[in-house]
């Protein structure tokens, strides 16, 4: 029978038996997906495990905390956090093409992370051969089913390690739905925050930014993004929402009237949405009541911004996102 009991124990020892005494590197994104994968590992091979976030300043408030300090008290894992906020910022200024943005924040994910590696790869230690990912069995039947490898290139590298270095992939999660490794997450302690984290995209706010990505305009969505996220939470709406992109509309102002003079801030946009796969998504008729509650408080607490609008676009034909 089916529990989360057997199929941790399941895992480990399979974990313990690909990997033996070599050692393993996972990347953690924030996400439920390679969080539970990690404390799965964690718990199967202990310090043979290294997880690397790479930081890229464009998270929601919180959530690197999360992955720092509640990631790491929960499981126990060591952790290398690579501050690379400033790295990311430079290498978007100026751009506003969403398609831009995503390859940018792709490439220098890459980079940054493969660094990491490298680093990690140099300390004393048994080989580091294996490479952990949180794949889930619905993204095995979308890619034809395959385990695979993955190849590091050390060209930028001096400290004499091969040109190109191989990695077998552990994925302990391939058997799993998204239901059930939120089981497995919660049945291994993970905090309630990273198992039931709504979809995020993996270019974090870089995306929600319609126009140049600031750390200005990145602090200012983060506050707004953490009120929605706290009333809709106060009110009992996360069940029901698949997921609610806040969204700053940079390049637009428009004029308002607050306190005593008038204002020309830029307008916030709330996309709740639900959905059962992201395929296709319909815009949440949400209580009018949380909506002025996050409206007002919004706009009285986020310096420049001066309007709270709300998406009622399904998809097709807006997407979820909006760039
Ligand atoms: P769209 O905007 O295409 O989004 O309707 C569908 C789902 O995918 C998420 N999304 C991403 N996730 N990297 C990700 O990991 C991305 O680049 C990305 N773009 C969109 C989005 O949040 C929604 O859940």
């Amino acid at each position: 029978t089916w529990t989360t009991g057997n199929v941790i124990e399941e895992q480990i020892a399979a974990i313990r038996a690909q990997v033996g005494d070599k050692r393993a590197i996972c990347g953690l994104s924030g996400g439920v997906d390679s969080a539970v994968a990690a404390a799965l590992v964690q718990k199967a091979i202990g310090d043979q495990l290294t997880c690397v976030y790479v930081d890229h300043g464009l998270m929601r408030k919180g959530e690197t905390e999360q992955v720092e300090k509640d990631f790491v008290a929960a499981t126990g894992a060591n952790l290398k956090v690579v501050d690379a906020e400033e790295r990311f910022l430079n290498a978007l200024a100026g751009v506003s093409d969403p398609e831009e943005k995503r390859k940018i924040i792709g490439r220098e994910f890459i980079r940054v992370f493969e660094q990491a590696q490298l680093e990690i790869l140099q300390e004393d230690g048994p080989e580091v051969a294996f490479l952990v990912q949180g794949t889930l069995y619905p993204d095995v039947v979308e890619s034809g089913g395959g385990t695979g490898t993955a190849n590091i290139k050390s060209h930028h590298n001096v400290g004499g390690l091969p040109d190109d270095i191989e990695f077998e992939l552990v994925e302990p999660l391939r058997q799993l739905f998204k239901d059930e490794v939120r089981m497995v997450g919660q049945e291994l302690g993970l905090p309630a925050e990273i198992v039931q984290r709504q979809p995020f995209p993996g270019p974090g706010l870089g995306i929600r930014i319609v126009g140049e990505v600031t750390k200005d305009r990145l602090d200012l969505l983060r506050e707004a993004d953490a009120i929605a996220r706290e009333e809709l939470t106060a009110a009992g709406l996360d069940s029901e929402i698949w997921q609610c992109p806040v969204v700053l509309l940079a390049d637009v102002r428009s004029v308002g009237v607050q306190g005593d003079g008038r204002t020309y801030g830029h307008p916030i946009v709330l996309r709740p949405v639900s959905s059962e796969d992201a395929m296709t998504a319909d815009w949440t008729r949400m209580p009018y009541e949380v909506l002025a509650k996050i409206s007002t408080r919004i706009t009285n607490e986020v310096a420049d911004v001066n309007r709270v609008v709300l998406d009622v676009t399904s998809k097709p034909p807006g997407t979820i996102e909006w760039e």
